[in-house]
């Protein structure tokens, strides 16, 4: 059970909000998680009037949970909860009612699910209408600027209004479940924990692929591209989470400290080696789950002839530490893929002593943690053929971990929960620390001034695809091959 407190969401009639805000608070109230006094005050443009605006919200849950048990009672109580404020929030004159409507002796907590453009000014305006307690909080969707510079000065200008310890960066792919579960699978299986370093592993492997194309968002998305968009967070934090050293608790300074220093040792990927460590590529016409798709040229939105962004990345990145030395981390994503699949594959290297005839035409050991769909960790091991005929022949065997079985919940919580979760109880420990936006900015920096220098052009590769078949090459050339999810 969370505490009293206020929660204002700018941008209360945008798609974040419909789509994951309030579907996300609503199941919290469902799950008796939301204690009873939290009030939410939605902030927008728009002139219309509370009730019109629950009466909204009410639709939108309506929607999303028509096939969940959609529970009435629930909703009459989360509506009750809701307030409509009208702002402009590039007028400064229009924050007072804000401040009029918090109660002072409850904690602010400020969610921004506005373009990142805004965060300054906003964070600014509530400071000079008196609405910024010691204790209140803001809440940041990424991204946090476009690039290091950009960052620089977001976080800049939210610093002169609000305390880093009240700064809530969010990467929602932290507050997935089975993100969490990697400290949990490394930190509490000492057997694990033992084997997870460059004595024992060959490479690992981070795919997050798509089905969707950029979903209307071509005039954003143009001038963002996929490592923007996803590899400077969602994958780098993925990557942090497999790589780092056990933090010495489950603090967030501990982990985000642990975080920090991981994205510091990533190699810089220059000039000189990107021809060589990185593949661009963009979706052309093809089939998505047996329906025609369009290329990403021909998307809704699309305003030009031509474009070089990319809706695809792979990566050969490296991590200069006593524990990774030598170990590749081959990353790919992309829009638009064969099927929706994010996982975390870590091949372990051959044993250092043959003596099992073909041993190595089977397979070596495979630890694969699937994050999303079919959320669950499979082990790949070598074990015996059973037969009278062969003398000592091997096959390939899985232990299974199915984390939806094992849990006994009915179903696996939306990264929001968690996250609104979290915010409200003051742990930052699911959240991005400044440290590390720029950390990670500061690497893709590197990369995309590599790609400017070299003229490096994307690769077409068919909706549907796994990419281009350059990204094949960049691990096949190693004499390894990507996972696939049915090998
Ligand atoms: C968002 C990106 O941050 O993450 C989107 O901007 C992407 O382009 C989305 O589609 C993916 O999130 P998930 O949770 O569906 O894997």
């Amino acid at each position: 059970m969370t505490i009293p407190v206020d929660l204002i969401i700018f941008g209360a009639r945008g798609d974040l909000s419909k789509r994951k805000l309030f579907p996300a608070l609503y199941q919290l109230d469902r799950a008796g998680l939301l204690d009873s006094g939290v009030r939410i005050a939605g902030l927008a443009r728009e002139e219309i009037s509370n009730a019109d605006f629950a009466a909204d919200v009410e639709q939108i849950l309506r929607r999303a949970f028509e096939k969940d048990n959609f529970d009435d009672a629930t909703c009459d109580r989360f509506c009750r909860r809701l307030h409509y404020l009208n702002v402009d929030f590039s007028q400064p004159d229009q924050f007072a009612p804000i401040r009029e409507w918090l109660a002072s002796e409850r904690v602010a907590i400020y969610y921004l699910a506005t373009p990142p453009s805004l965060f300054g000014s906003i964070s600014e305006h509530l400071k000079a209408a008196g609405c910024i307690a010691k204790d209140s909080r803001i809440v940041l969707e990424k991204p946090i600027g476009h690039d290091l510079e950009s960052s620089r000065q977001v976080n800049g200008a939210v610093a002169n209004c609000f305390d880093e310890s009240n700064i809530y960066r969010i990467d929602h792919y932290l507050g997935k479940e089975t993100v969490q579960n990697l400290l949990a699978l490394r930190f509490a299986n000492r057997m694990i924990n033992s084997q997870w370093d460059n004595s024992c592993v060959d490479h690992v492997q981070i795919t997050v692929a798509e089905t969707v194309g950029i979903e209307g968002r071509w005039s954003y998305y143009d001038n963002v591209g996929q490592l923007r968009d996803m590899i400077q967070n969602h994958v780098l934090q993925l990557l942090c989470m497999v790589a780092m050293e056990p933090p010495n608790s489950l603090q967030a300074d501990e982990i985000r400290a642990e975080k920090v220093k991981i994205l510091r040792a990533l190699s810089p990927i220059t000039a000189a080696t990107v021809a060589e460590q990185a593949v661009r590529g963009q979706y052309t016409a093809g089939w998505v789950n047996g329906v025609p798709v369009v290329g990403y040229m021909e998307e809704e939105g699309s305003e030009r002839d031509s474009s070089s962004t990319e809706t695809f990345v792979a990566l050969k990145a490296h991590i200069d530490n006593w524990r990774w030395a030598g170990v590749p981390f081959y990353l790919r994503t992309g829009k638009r893929m064969e099927s929706k699949v994010t996982e975390v594959v870590i091949t372990y290297k051959d044993p250092p002593h043959a003596i099992f005839p073909g041993a190595q035409d089977v397979a070596r050991n495979r630890l694969i943690i699937r994050l999303q769909p079919n959320e669950g960790i499979q082990l790949e091991m070598l074990s015996k053929q059973q037969s009278l005929r062969e003398r000592m022949s091997l096959e390939k065997r899985h232990l299974n971990l199915d984390f939806f079985d094992s849990s006994g919940e009915s179903r696996i919580a939306d990264a929001y929960e968690r996250l609104f979760l979290e915010v409200i109880k003051g742990d930052q420990w699911l959240f991005v620390s400044r440290e590390e936006i720029e950390a990670s900015w500061s690497w893709c920096d590197t990369l995309l001034d590599a790609w400017k220098e070299r003229d490096m052009k994307v690769s077409r590769y068919s909706a549907g695809s796994w990419g281009p078949s350059k990204a094949d090459m960049l691990i096949e050339k190693d004499q390894r091959a990507w996972h696939r999810s049915r090998d």
